[in-house]
């Protein structure tokens, strides 16, 4: 019994973004499992404990997983435990924690960003090597880390040669790598990799790894793959006000996630989704896909008046207000149903236009 009310329309569902979609139901199921009694707070809990086993299992046996409350705060705590005061940060122009943090890795965390425009949202060596250098010149913020993201935040995958091509070169310049992974099993299931084929295997120090996206209450964790680049996280977390005190919560989401094969099957399908979309826009004159469709996001280009009027039946952002690109997010709750609707909206409105 509770008094709350219910007060929205579960049956709605949109295209603005995979943090739109709700908890999955087997999450939900054990966070009432891990409920009642009393547990050591602030981690020494039985999940957070065990929750060291499930990431070890996906991401060998070196790494260790700090969860977080949200991924602005899992690349804050990823990045200052990298870095020391003088530090920077190699990062896309388009990264999340360049464009969409509010400037917390510089304000929260004092990190210097050094950013490159990428066509697609990667970084490559040479792009790297735009901004790496200037070590031993005490007028510039040193170039200690890379970081980049992976699924992007233009919907597009790295490699995991591209990954590995990027650590080593990195680390031959002596910088560690990050990776803002807030999409990671969107991209290992459209790569049909382990996770640790393009991370731990592939040379990264230490990555953000996503839950909220893939159907958690809330939850990210900062996890450590290479254990002698990172210094003080423990404390780190705390300052940046990242560590929860009923940590349970947050753990035996993790382990509902990673625990079996629902983390795959959420984002697979969430990707599935979005090239459902994709080859339904495909067809529609005038309507171009400016991006590959690589993960869970559809970039598309239409004319302006016919995405506001479809803003008014489903919700979605514009990416670009200045050239009308339009961003599309499928969800681990995306039907079938609800990709079809919106492709025949998309028909119907571009229909008026002609
Ligand atoms: C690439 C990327 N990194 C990190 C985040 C995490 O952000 P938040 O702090 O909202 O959990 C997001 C969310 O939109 C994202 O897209």
């Amino acid at each position: 019994m509770t008094d709350a009310v219910r007060r929205h329309d579960p049956s709605v569902r949109g295209f603005a973004s995979d943090n739109y979609a709700g908890v999955h139901p087997e999450v939900l199921a054990a966070l009432a499992l891990a409920n009642g009694g009393h547990q050591i707070a602030y981690g020494e809990d039985d999940y957070t404990v065990h929750l060291q086993d499930v990431f070890r299992r996906h991401f060998g046996p070196r790494a260790e997983a700090f969860p977080v409350f949200n991924g602005t705060g899992a690349n804050v705590v990823a990045l200052q435990s990298l870095l020391p005061r003088w530090g920077a940060v190699i990062a896309a122009e388009s990264a999340h924690i360049n464009v969409d943090e509010c400037g917390a890795p510089e304000k929260v965390a004092g990190i210097k960003l050094l950013t490159v425009p990428t066509p697609d949202g990667k970084l490559t060596p040479e792009l790297i090597d735009r901004q790496a250098f200037g070590w031993g010149d005490e007028h510039r913020a040193q170039p200690l880390a890379v970081s980049i993201t992976q699924s992007t935040e233009l919907g597009t995958l790295y490699t995991a040669d591209e990954i590995r091509a990027i650590c080593d070169h990195a680390h031959e310049r002596g910088m560690l790598v990050h990776v803002d992974g807030s999409r990671m099993a969107n991209a290992a299931a459209s790569l049909n990799l382990p996770l640790r084929a393009f991370t731990t295997d592939a040379g990264v120090d230490v990555l953000s790894f996503g839950g909220t996206k893939n159907g958690l209450l809330l939850g990210e964790a900062v996890v450590v793959l290479n254990p002698d680049a990172v210094r003080n996280i423990l404390y780190l977390r705390k300052m940046s006000m990242q560590l929860a005190s009923k940590m349970r919560f947050i753990s035996v989401q993790f382990e509902a996630l990673l625990g079996g094969d629902l983390w795959l099957r959420s984002a697979g399908h969430a990707n599935a989704m979005a090239r459902r979309l994709e080859a339904a826009v495909r067809e529609v004159d005038g309507v171009t896909l400016v991006r590959p469709v690589q993960a869970n996001a559809v970039f598309a280009l239409l004319p302006r008046e016919v995405s506001e009027r479809l803003q008014k039946r489903y919700r979605f952002y514009f990416w670009n207000e200045h050239t009308g690109e339009v961003r599309w997010m499928a969800a681990f709750d995306t039907t079938e149903a609800d990709i079809d609707a919106f492709a025949a909206a998309i028909r119907e409105e571009m229909a008026k236009q002609q």
